[in-house]
Formats: C-alpha cells, structure tokens, sequence
C-alpha cells in the first residue's frame, strides 16, 4: 500500500526591520533583522516517488513558470539534504503551488525549502528533531530557518541565527507588488556600490530599540514609524518607480511603508481591516502595482495541514 501525501502550508516573510553591516569571509553580509510570518501561503505536497531515490518537483501557482524544476529548486536541494542527513533512499515527488511571489523579497523559495523539510520528515519518518531541521535549514539559505520558526523572530549572522521577539498583537498588511522580481545578490551588490561611492563607515548590524518597544506594546501606531529596512535604497536604485509607491500608500494613511527585503514587494501597515481594505483598493486603482493582497500577521511557520 503506499503512503499517503503530506501536504505543509508554509508562509511568506516580511522583515519589519534589516540592518545590514559588513561582509563575511564567505561573501555574505552580516544583518540583524526582524523576521514576520504573514498570512499568505505556498502549499508543498510530498508523495512517495515511483522511482526509488527519484528527487523531482514540479511548480504550479503565481510565478511558477520563473521557478526552475532542477537541482537549483530549493525545495529539491532540501528533499536532497534532508535524505543524505538521515540515509533516506526511497525519493520524493514533490508539488509546489505557490502564492507567494517569486523573486519579491519575500522569502518563497525558501519558504517552499522549509515545507519541504516538514513534509519530507513526516513522509520518511526521519524522526528529525527541531534543532536538527533548523540545521539543515540553514545550510540551504539564510532565510530558510524562520520560515520553519515563523511568528515574528529576530534573525542574526547571515538572518539564519534565531531568537523570539517579545511581540503581542496582530496586524494588518497590505502588500504591492512590481512587475518582475529583483535578485537578492543584485540589491545587496548594489548597497556594497552605493556605500563604496559615499565612503559610508560601516557599522555593526543593530536593530533599534524604538521597534523592540514598538513590538512590545503590540501598537501598530508605534510599528509603523519604526520600521526601516537598509536594503531600500539599493532596490529603489534598481527600481526607481518604487518611490511613487511607496508615496501613494502614506498618501492613504499606511502607518509604516518600505520594501520588504531585498524587495521590490512594497509593504504597508494598516491601522486595522477597514483601512487595509482602503489601502488596498488605492493602491490597485493607482496601477502602480501589478497585484494587490492583504494579509495578517504573525503566523506559524511551515505546518503539515493533512
Ligand atoms: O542565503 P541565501 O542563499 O538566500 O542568499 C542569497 C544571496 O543573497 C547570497 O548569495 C548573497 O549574495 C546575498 N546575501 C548576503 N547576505 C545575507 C544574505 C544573503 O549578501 N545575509
């Protein structure tokens, strides 16, 4: 008899703060971010493989056609790291629909990584610890580990070292998107160009007491203003259009407006469902963005749903 699929829903990420200091020996810059799960979902389905040690994905959903189905899918890479760690030789297919837009700063693949992980351990019975799978998370991107932790979290190193935040409350998002994504690499390379040209003293990655606190009272008056994120410069000079969009969504009243990561989504804090209803409706008619959504946060990480 053959096992059932399992299906994991698993959440987009915004960061509501990204300080970026210097780069490490390997290339990667050293940050500290605030990581929150938002209420919009990729859905990753693993069933056994008709060929055994077979590893292979395919991609339905917002974007799929832009997500390649080789060993550079992260979903595959963490199948693949997932049965060497535990000597799993039985394969996987793996279904991938996503929601999440690709290449928008976002975290989707890494996200899909993350399903993966929780889908592939209930499938094999790997019996992998939390820690464990944080591990292997790890090693397949810096984002990977907070879409397994979710919530709202604070991310050091490279974002893959975690800690929870002390945060209370439930907000109201609005998300704008740009036609076409940005590559994370092109927009960090692009801060390295604009702080070499401004000779800018690099410091050590901090985030800011004012959005500690602001987390802490749980008040979306007190999030908005402190929300700041160091790779917006750098995406706004790849894409310049940005500004405008940024400008419409504080010109209907958003409390907090920036690009999330290395971007181009735009991001918008709501003072509450009404509003992000209105917020939303602007910024569709203004045909800045390609798409609209809403959503809600903090939520869980990834999670199997059957
Ligand atoms: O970790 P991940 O593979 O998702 O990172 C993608 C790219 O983003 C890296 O190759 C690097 O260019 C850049 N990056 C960085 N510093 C970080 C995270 C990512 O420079 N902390």
């Amino acid at each position: 008899m053959s096992l059932p699929p399992i299906t994991v829903r698993t959440p987009a990420k915004v960061n509501l703060g990204l300080s970026v200091g210097p780069v490490d020996a390997q290339g990667y810059h050293r940050i500290a971010t605030v990581y929150h799960a938002i209420s919009l979902y990729d859905e990753v389905k693993a069933r056994p493989s008709d060929t055994v040690g077979d590893i292979s994905v395919t991609v339905t959903g917002e974007g799929a056609r832009q997500v390649p189905t080789d060993d550079s899918n992260l979903a595959v890479q963490a199948a693949r790291r997932l049965a060497k760690a535990y000597d799993v030789a039985s394969g996987v297919a793996l279904s991938v629909h996503k929601t999440i837009a690709v290449a928008g700063g976002m975290a989707g693949g890494s996200s899909d990584a993350a399903a993966t992980l929780v889908a592939c351990d209930a499938l094999w019975g790997t019996g992998a610890s939390r820690e464990d799978l944080l591990a292997i998370a790890a090693e397949i991107g810096s984002d990977v580990p907070f879409c397994l932790f979710g919530g709202t979290a604070i991310g050091t190193g490279r974002g893959q070292t975690l800690s929870s935040v002390l945060s209370r409350g439930s907000y109201e998002w609005v998300l704008g998107y740009a036609d076409g994504g940005l590559s994370t690499p092109a927009v960090y390379a692009e801060l390295d160009r604009m702080r070499a040209d401004s000779r800018a003293r690099i410091v050590a990655p901090a985030i800011p007491e004012e959005l500690m606190a602001a987390l802490r009272s749980g008040d979306p008056y007190a999030v908005g203003p402190a929300m700041h994120n160091d790779l917006q410069a750098a995406a706004m000079r790849l894409r310049p259009a940005l500004r405008r969009t940024l400008e419409l969504g504080e010109e209907y009243g958003s409390l907090g407006s920036l690009v999330t990561g290395s971007g181009p989504t735009c991001l918008f804090l709501a003072s509450d469902a009404d509003h992000a209803v209105d917020l939303a409706v602007a910024l569709s008619g203004s045909g800045l963005c390609s798409t609209v959504q809403r959503a809600t946060g903090p939520v869980p990480g990834a999670r199997i749903v059957t």
